[in-house]
């Protein structure tokens, strides 16, 4: 007699429905791990699909990742057609037999140790040498660079060795530039809390330690915009911390950096210059800078540098795209985006810092006006 004991749900449902229910239950778990692996294995080309590698690190990672699933889905249908031989083979055949009774067989133990041991160990020695890769920059590299990126609740701050010596340094936010062909060392750091530093395309995730630092590498193998993510859980607005890496020719690279190296143009428009008025007034300027090259330990920290904000395909950590689909900075867009931004921050950003500590969100008798905030996206805008 069947028992319902030690069957679980599924089992007991199972062993108890009709032929017809059984065969739609089948069905129903396979479209249901089909579609659970389906997002990212069907379209590899989606942007946060691990199954296309657009670099040396991720390329490394995607076959250590096949390796190891093929190996154990050898390794499963082994075993299960071991298991399944036995028990068929040594079933008790009817009531009043005893089946044979077996107790060791040295031979079988010693193969059933050191073969897994073997496995195993071939396993452990891939990875590890994956490991050892993906956190160095290959020595034989002839030109590497190295930036640093550092996890905030909820954005990403990255700074690179400034053209203008190495004492400054460039300080950008939520997007990563980079030079096609060329090992980029990511120095990885947080100021608050653990995140984690993940580009699905060029490299795998590592975790952001405050004051403990870690780093990787990656290199893009063509022009193009990945997407990343944090990849640790970190608060409220975890899910909406996002950033991109733009890989562009070295040349176009070179020119981005001492764009971003030099000051922002400012607007003469009135509107605009009102804005830069408001922006030391009201506050904004405790916690966001406008210095493109700023000495580490300078203030303006708390949130992401805004000096060249104008020319940042997104706005809010990924939030909200600026950008038509060429990848250019469309004013219009941008605008739009600052205004709902600024009129309510948290809408975007649920727990964000700038609607919890900003007095013009705080305080009742700050609140920007109509007439403050299009000043305010005015200036914002011509900071390209
Ligand atoms: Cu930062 Cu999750």
């Amino acid at each position: 007699m069947v028992t319902m004991k030690n069957r679980g749900v599924f089992g007991s449902v199972f062993i108890n429905s009709s032929r017809t229910q059984k065969i739609v239950l089948l069905l129903m778990s396979l479209a249901l791990s089909v579609l659970a692996a389906g997002c990212f294995i069907i379209d590899p080309s989606a942007n946060q699909s691990t199954f296309e590698p657009l670099g040396p690190v991720a390329e490394r990672q995607l076959t250590i990742f096949w390796w190891i699933l093929i190996g154990g889905a050898v390794v499963f249908v082994l075993v299960g057609a071991a298991l399944i031989y036995a028990l068929v083979k040594f079933r008790r055949r009817s009531e009043e037999e005893t089946p044979i009774q077996v107790h060791g067989n040295t031979r079988l133990e010693l193969l059933w140790t050191i073969i897994p041991a073997i496995v195993v160990m071939g396993f452990a020695i891939a990875s590890i040498n994956t490991l050892f890769y993906s956190a160095n920059v290959p020595k034989d590299s002839e030109k590497t660079i190295t930036l640093e990126a550092i996890g905030h609740q909820w954005w990403f701050e990255f700074r690179y060795p400034s053209p203008n010596g190495p004492e400054n340094e460039v300080v950008t936010a939520n997007e990563v530039y980079i030079p096609v062909g060329i090992p980029v060392r990511i120095n990885l750091e947080s100021v608050d809390v653990i995140h984690s530093f993940w580009v699905p395309k060029l490299a795998g995730k590592v975790d952001m330690v405050p004051s403990e630092g870690n780093h990787m590498w990656f290199q893009a193998d063509e022009p193009g915009e990945f997407y990343g993510q944090c990849a640790e859980y970190c608060g409220t607005s975890h899910a909406n911390m996002k950033f991109k890496v733009i890989a562009v020719e070295p040349a176009e690279f070179d020119t981005w950096l001492s764009d971003q190296a030099a000051p922002a143009l400012e607007s003469g428009d009135p509107l605009a210059k009102e804005g830069a008025g408001i922006f030391k007034d009201a506050g904004c300027s405790g916690c966001h800078s406008l210095k493109t090259i700023a000495k580490t330990g300078s203030k303006g920290r708390v949130g992401p540098n805004l000096a060249h904000v104008a020319s940042r395909r997104d706005l809010a950590a990924g939030m909200m795209n600026n950008a038509d689909g060429a990848g250019n900075v469309n004013d219009a867009y941008l605008q739009e985006n600052l205004r709902k931004w600024l009129e309510n921050p948290s809408e975007i950003k649920p727990g964000n810092l700038m609607s919890s500590q900003a007095a013009v969100y705080t305080d009742p008798n700050k609140t920007l006006t109509e007439r403050q905030i299009s000043a305010l996206v005015a200036y914002l805008t011509s900071l390209k």
